[in-house]
């Protein structure tokens, strides 16, 4: 059973349309990159997958259930015990500690873990920042506690929206091999939503999305 199966997606505002005819299947241990220009719609998409945004067709279903026929609270129960989400605009909570945003997870599964707080952080280079509060940390490790947060409760399925936009060359290696860990040696899958062909380079497929639809390459 794919974790993700995307099928004849579109997405409207109105008469606008964002993209459509968008089908994506995504197995267990499989890392897919999405590229495409800025404003064709991925955010939208990767939004949409995760039932946090309303496609107008098609259906989504996330370790085989459907995201888009269930009811909202449903859809959050789903996403908190399966999904890891990096923000594009990383949505930290900025009256917790970075290691209190990252234990978030395994807090609303009532699974607290420290060490495994401490083992994310250090894993996106932020050891040692654990009390800090968001409001004191650069744009680049503010984007590294939403990567550690998305990964802490090692979901099943990972949804990144352009995580390495903010890092340089050598720290968005780092994160990006920390995402390939979940994703081989955990089984994750993962969708990467992307600018940098160098991160792109780093999945097993690249699919471009454009209006009319998704395409490899
Ligand atoms: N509420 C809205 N009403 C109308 N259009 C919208 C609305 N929200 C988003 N859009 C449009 O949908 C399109 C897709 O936006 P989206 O953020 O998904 O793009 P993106 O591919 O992620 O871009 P980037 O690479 O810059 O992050 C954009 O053209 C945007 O202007
Ligand atoms: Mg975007």
């Amino acid at each position: 059973m794919p974790l993700l199966e995307a099928t004849s997606l579109s997405k409207r505002y109105g008469d606008t349309a964002v993209f459509a005819n968008v089908s994506l299947t995504v197995d267990a241990g499989e890392f897919v990159a999405i590229v495409g220009e800025s404003g064709v719609g991925k955010s939208t998409l990767l939004n949409c997958m995760a039932g946090l945004d309303t496609v107008t067709d098609g259906t989504v279903r996330i370790a085989g259930r459907d995201v888009t026929s269930m009811a909202e609270a449903q859809q959050a129960l789903l996403r908190r015990e399966h999904l890891g989400f990096v923000f594009q605009a990383f949505h930290v909570l900025p009256h917790l500690s970075v290691a209190h945003n990252v234990a978030l997870p395994l807090l609303l599964l009532g699974r607290p873990d420290a060490a495994r707080v401490a083992q994310v952080l250090a894993a996106v280079g932020l050891d040692g920042l654990g009390a800090r509060l968001p409001q004191t940390l650069s744009g680049g490790q503010l984007q590294r506690v939403a990567i550690a947060r998305a990964l802490v409760h090692k979901p099943q399925l990972i949804l990144a929206d352009e995580p390495t936009g903010n890092l340089d060359p050598a720290t968005a290696e780092r994160v990006l091999d920390t995402l390939c860990h979940q994703v081989r040696q955990e089984g994750a899958a993962c969708v990467l939503v992307t600018h940098s062909r160098t991160a792109a380079a780093r999945a097993d497929r690249v699919l471009t999305l454009a209006a009319d639809g998704i395409r490899a390459g």
